[in-house]
C-alpha cells in the first residue's frame, strides 16, 4: 500500500475507535439518567464502532501495512436531553461519512482498488448509521422527552440486538 494511503487508513482506525469511545461515554451518561434502553443502544453502538475499526485493522494486516495506534482523547459529551444526544450522534456520523468519502477519493486517486472495494461497505454502513440517528430524532420529536412517551421510547431502543445476532437471525 502507498504511504499516504496507509497513513489515512490508520487515521480512520483512530476515528472509529474515537467514535466507539464517544458512544461508550454517552452510554454511561444515559445510565446515570436512568434510561437503560438508550444506554444499551449506545453500548451496542460502541461495539459496532470497535468492529468498524477492526475491519480496517484486519485489512491492513492482510495487506502487510503497518498499524499505528494513537492516543484517544477524552470523549466530549455535552447533551442534557435524549434529543440532544441523538442530534450529536447524527452530527458525529455525518462527520464520519465525510471522512469515509475523503478516504474513498484518496483510494481512487491512488488506484487502490482493494481499499475502494472495502470502503463500499463503509459507505453503505454510513447511510444506515445516519438513518438510525434521524429515526431516533424523529421519534423523540413525536413522543416528547418525558413521561410515558420517553419511557416507551427507551424500552424500544433497549430492544436493539447486537449486530452478530441480527445477522444470525436474518
Ligand atoms: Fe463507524
Amino acid at each position: 500500500m502507498k504511504e499516504g494511503v496507509v497513513f489515512a487508513v490508520n487515521a480512520q482506525i483512530h476515528a472509529e475507535l474515537e467514535s466507539a469511545y464517544l458512544y461508550l461515554a454517552m452510554s454511561a451518561k444515559m445510565e446515570r439518567k436512568n434510561l437503560p434502553g438508550l444506554a444499551r443502544w449506545l453500548r451496542l453502538q460502541w461495539e459496532e464502532e470497535l468492529a468498524h475499526a477492526m475491519k480496517l485493522y484486519d485489512f491492513m494486516i492482510q495487506r502487510d501495512a503497518k498499524i499505528q495506534l494513537q492516543a484517544l482523547p477524552e470523549p466530549e459529551v455535552h447533551f442534557e436531553t435524549p434529543l440532544q444526544a441523538f442530534e450529536s450522534v447524527l452530527e458525529h456520523e455525518q462527520y464520519i461519512s465525510e471522512r469515509i468519502a475523503n478516504l474513498y477519493e484518496l483510494a481512487t486517486r491512488e488506484h487502490d482498488y482493494p481499499l475502494q472495494s472495502l470502503l463500499q461497505w463503509f459507505i453503505d454502513e454510513q447511510v444506515e448509521e445516519e438513518d438510525n440517528a434521524r429515526s431516533a430524532i424523529d421519534a423523540l420529536s413525536l413522543v416528547g422527552e418525558n413521561g410515558p412517551g420517553l419511557f416507551l421510547f427507551d424500552r424500544e431502543m433497549g430492544a436493539r440486538q447486537p449486530e452478530s445476532a441480527e445477522e444470525a437471525g436474518n
